[in-house]
């Protein structure tokens, strides 16, 4: 039967540029989506762009424009980065869209009619970097000028505004995520979150004054939108909210929001309470993942350490890139970006182990079969050890991404891969063409088995390359899902040259 999967990625400020941080989120949701397709699920993968706000306002008026002409200008950079980094994204949205605008407006009368928003007056701590209000007691203090936890100064606010009654919502929230223990990931950012809300939760003011760039509170044009609020939101307008009836509206709840860990808080906790007190569903998991350091030292402007996406990808090309991402660092926690370990990554896993594999296997087929796939062969006691490994894969690698452990899948896909290289080695088919001619064939066939079925299976990471690698074995374009696993390629199967798939990286320039 086909199942509904719907990812996201958080939508991506406008003040700035990409970059690797975003980049890093964007790979990991698009790894999930290809995979959910590659099983046939119906997949939804949305990202986008996150417009409105003091944070926003304020880059737009630095850049002398503006702001719907700056943010114009910022999120066509982020949309640019989903073709950079191959995403299979299925929409882009913008908080700016009238649709948007329209989602956040009906989700405000709803919260209105169900009495969970209330006129008071707002007085407190806010970082506008975070866009986030602070309780004293989350405060540090440097030179007069107090900081929230992230490093944001905060300023004193005062104004009027909208609450909504999150307080309310407290033990709702204990309780669900006590009998949804998967709701928060990893158990780190869980128990954070639990201490967080046990500790007691304030209404939250959900509209602002000060300023002008948000969307208008219905009936009140004086207010805006708080921005996550209007944020949180484009996950359901893009699903066709309010329209329950859209076609995409069967997604909801999401599969996963994939978020960092600074953003935990909202999404966990401000979002289910928003959605369950409109009489929505709450999404299914939230899973926060860590943060790159770059060699060693945080990444940010004034250091001037600040990686672009783009200049990575055409630097390593962008598979190595998703690669590395992914493998490096166990999703959920931090991790350090770092060009050597990049291609050590590069030159050890893809071009050493797979890429060399691929090319022994192939160039052995061209010159002693002619270029044609040896017919499938009986697992010798030889061979058992190698097939082994192939049994129940699939179900390994698929649930260790459904717990988003994308670093432990490619561990698992490439301990198939290593065992393939001793394999090759100990069979050497090599030498077999004079002795046993048979023999030879049926080690060709076996590591083409395993070829392609790593090949398939790492798509979702490497789409590019690894269609490269299925067209060289010869697997048509329509048979490169999981279902297609089960039928095997007829014997004498012409199979084109190979090529090198990967370039290695001299460590020195690296
Ligand atoms: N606009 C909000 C999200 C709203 S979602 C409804 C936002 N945007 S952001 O552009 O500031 O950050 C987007 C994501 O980038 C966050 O998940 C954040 O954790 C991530 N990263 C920012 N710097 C990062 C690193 N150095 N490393 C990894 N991820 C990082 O927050």
């Amino acid at each position: 039967m086909t199942e509904t999967r719907y990812v996201t990625t958080p939508i991506y400020y406008v003040n700035d540029k990409p970059h690797v941080g975003h980049a890093y989120t964007s790979v990991a949701a698009d790894v999930l989506a290809r995979w959910w397709r590659l099983q046939g699920h119906e997949v939804f993968f949305l990202t986008g762009t996150d417009e409105h706000g003091q944070k926003v306002e304020k880059a737009a008026r630095d850049a002398g424009m503006d702001p719907q002409a700056f943010t114009d200008r910022v999120s066509q950079h982020f949309r640019d980065l989903t073709g950079t980094l191959g995403l299979s994204n299925d929409d882009f949205i913008r908080t700016t869209e009238s649709r948007h605008k329209a989602a956040c407006s009906a989700l405000w009368e709803e919260l209105a009619k169900r009495d969970e928003i209330y006129l008071g007056h707002y007085e407190g701590w806010y970082a506008v970097r975070d866009e986030a209000f602070y309780g004293p007691d989350e405060l540090t203090e440097r030179d007069g000028v107090k900081y929230a936890p992230s490093g944001a100064p905060v300023e004193w606010v005062r104004e009027p505004s909208y609450f909504f009654r999150l307080s309310k919502w407290q033990n709702w929230l204990l309780d669900y995520y006590n009998t949804k223990v998967e709701f928060i990931a990893p158990e780190s950012r869980r128990n954070e979150v639990i201490s967080f809300v046990k500790s007691g939760l304030q209404d939250l003011s959900i509209s602002r004054t000060s300023f002008r760039w948000g969307v208008p509170v219905p009936g009140e044009p004086s207010h805006v939108m708080y921005v996550w609020l209007d944020a949180l939101t484009n996950y359901i307008t893009a699903a066709g909210y309010p329209d329950t009836m859209a076609e995409r509206w069967k997604f909801w709840p999401a599969s996963v929001h994939l978020v960092g860990k600074d953003i935990v808080r909202f999404h966990a906790i401000y979002w289910p309470a928003f959605l369950k007190a409109a009489g929505l569903e709450p999404p299914k998991r939230v899973f926060a993942h860590g943060w790159w350091t770059i060699e060693g030292q945080k990444m940010s402007k004034s250091l001037g350490n600040v990686i672009d996406p783009v200049a990575l990808v055409a630097e390593y090309g962008l598979d190595p890139l998703r690669y590395f991402l992914l493998r490096e660092v166990p999703f959920g926690s931090d991790g350090d970006f770092s060009r050597k370990a990049l291609a050590n990554r590069l030159n050890g896993e893809l071009a050493d182990a797979l890429g060399n594999l691929a090319n022994r296997t192939l160039s052995l087929i061209q010159r002693n079969c002619e270029g044609k796939l040896p017919a499938e062969a009986t697992i010798s006691p030889a061979d058992e050890g190698l097939f082994n490994l192939l049994i129940s894969l699939q179900a390994t690698v698929g649930g260790e991404l459904s717990d988003q452990k994308f670093h432990v899948a490619l561990e698992t896909i490439f301990r198939v891969v290593r065992a393939a290289n001793v394999y090759i080695t100990e069979q050497a088919p090599w030498a077999l063409k004079k002795t046993d001619p048979v023999r030879m064939a049926a080690v060709l066939r076996h590591l083409h088995t395993v070829l392609r079925r790593v090949a398939t299976m790492l798509q979702p990471f490497m789409p590019t390359t690894m269609n490269a690698l299925l067209d060289q074995l010869g697997v048509p374009k329509d048979a490169r899902d999981i279902m297609a696993l089960r039928t095997p390629l007829p014997a004498g199967t012409t199979l084109p040259p190979p090529s090198p798939l990967f370039r290695k990286i001299e460590i020195e320039a690296a």
